[in-house]
């Protein structure tokens, strides 16, 4: 997989990569990577894409400042990775890919949060690639759909 920063030609391919089925889920993405790629024209993020024979197959938006919960160092958000492309190691080169731009901007600590009940497999994969939970006491990190989403935040120490 070929990893790459998003460019605002990648907007209609991003938009479809989590395949809206609703008109008003379609217009969100399409304003999440407007707003992403203004995130990362201020130096507040770093929007990574995965390229497979230039088809964008994954992404990842690293957060620099981090997230309330774990502020002062990157957060990792938003990783995915296409159904079909799953577990194929995309997702951690993403993570791994994700870690080296903390580090080489001089970060020790890197985090992110993941929903330990509804996705125990990205749980997983987090603990197998060393982020380690900062608390077991879940919080709502937002509202999707009108479903709150409970996560917990995990990190892990860059050396
Ligand atoms: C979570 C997600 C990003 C993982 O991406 P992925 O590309 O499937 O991840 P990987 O392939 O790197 O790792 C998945 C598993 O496959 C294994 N794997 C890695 N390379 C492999 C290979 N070449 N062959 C077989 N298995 C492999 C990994 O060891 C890992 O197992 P583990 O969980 O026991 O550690 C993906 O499932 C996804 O997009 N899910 C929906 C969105 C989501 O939940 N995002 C996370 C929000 S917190």
């Amino acid at each position: 997989m070929k990893i790459r920063l998003a460019t605002s030609m990648d907007i209609p391919e991003l938009t479809e990569l989590k395949k809206p089925q609703k008109e008003e889920y379609r217009k969100k993405f399409y304003e999440n990577q407007i707003n992403r790629l203004k995130e990362m024209e201020n130096d507040e993020s770093i929007y990574l894409v995965g390229e497979m024979n230039n088809k964008i197959i994954a992404h990842l938006l690293l957060k620099l400042k981090g997230i309330p919960s774990e502020s002062g160092y990157p957060n990792i958000n938003d990783l995915y990775v296409a159904e079909q492309e799953r577990n194929k190691g995309y997702g951690s080169e993403l993570i791994s890919k994700a870690e080296e731009i903390a580090r080489e901007k001089g970060y020790t600590k890197i985090s992110l949060a993941v929903n330990p009940t509804l996705n125990p497999k990205a749980m997983a994969l987090y603990e197998h690639v060393g982020y380690v939970k900062t608390s077991t006491k879940p919080y709502v990190d937002g509202i999707y759909d009108g479903v709150e989403d409970w996560c917990i935040d995990m990190v892990k120490k860059l050396s």
